[in-house]
């Protein structure tokens, strides 16, 4: 049995980027959703799920057995890219990241801002449904990458440390088509300290 994160913060404490409503649907019912049909669809394949992580899951995604593995990688992802979204965001966020990660990201994007900007662009870009990430390989070296629906960039050797969830649903309540305003408003309720984190001691 695969479950959602436990929300770090009350529904209402990331206003006014955002709003009370959208977390409580969006962690409740969308999140909610993915992990119960997740669950089912793993009903009767329990030797294959059995003490596996679901990042080890989404990263080995052949190994899936053939009747379940689409469904797997769609509810799968849905449960881990969202608890990696709901775990980053947070009403007292550390506002820039130091250390190693710091390093990483002034060596390959020049400076913060310039990743901020980068991730913000694939956010907007994003054509539909789907996140901008940012990802690190095995050698810990940082790229920018947006993704189609809930597919997991753990399925390409890629490990997700930050994410911004660009479906509708995380957004339209209270910036209904503006979601450019949406990705400009969440950096400031992104909590670099998690991010830090993620990227040094990050292990699926
Ligand atoms: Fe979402």
């Amino acid at each position: 049995m695969f479950n959602k994160i436990e929300l770090p913060y009350n529904y209402e404490a990331l206003e006014p980027y955002i709003d009370k409503e959208t977390i409580n649907i969006h962690y409740n019912k969308h999140l909610q959703t993915y992990v119960n049909n997740l669950n089912k669809l793993l009903e009767g394949h329990e030797d294959f799920a059995k003490g596996k992580t679901l990042g080890k899951i989404l990263s080995d995604t052949e190994s899936i057995p053939e009747d379940i593995r689409q469904g797997v990688i769609n509810q799968g992802g849905g449960v881990f890219n969202h608890n990696l979204y709901f775990s980053i965001l947070s009403p007292t966020p550390k506002k820039a990241p130091e250390g190693k990660l710091l390093d990483e990201i002034n060596a390959t994007f020049g400076n913060l801002e310039n990743l901020k900007q980068n991730i913000s662009n694939a956010a907007i870009a994003q054509f539909g449904s789907g996140y901008a990430f940012l990802v690190k390989d095995e050698n810990g070296k940082l790229s920018v990458i947006s993704i189609l629906n809930q597919n997991s960039p753990l399925s390409n050797n890629l490990i997700p440390i930050l994410c911004i969830d660009v479906w509708e649903h995380a957004y339209y309540l209270k910036y209904k088509n503006l979601r450019a305003d949406y990705v400009k408003n969440i950096w400031n309720v992104i909590d670099w300290g998690k991010v830090e984190g993620l990227y040094m001691n990050y292990s699926i």
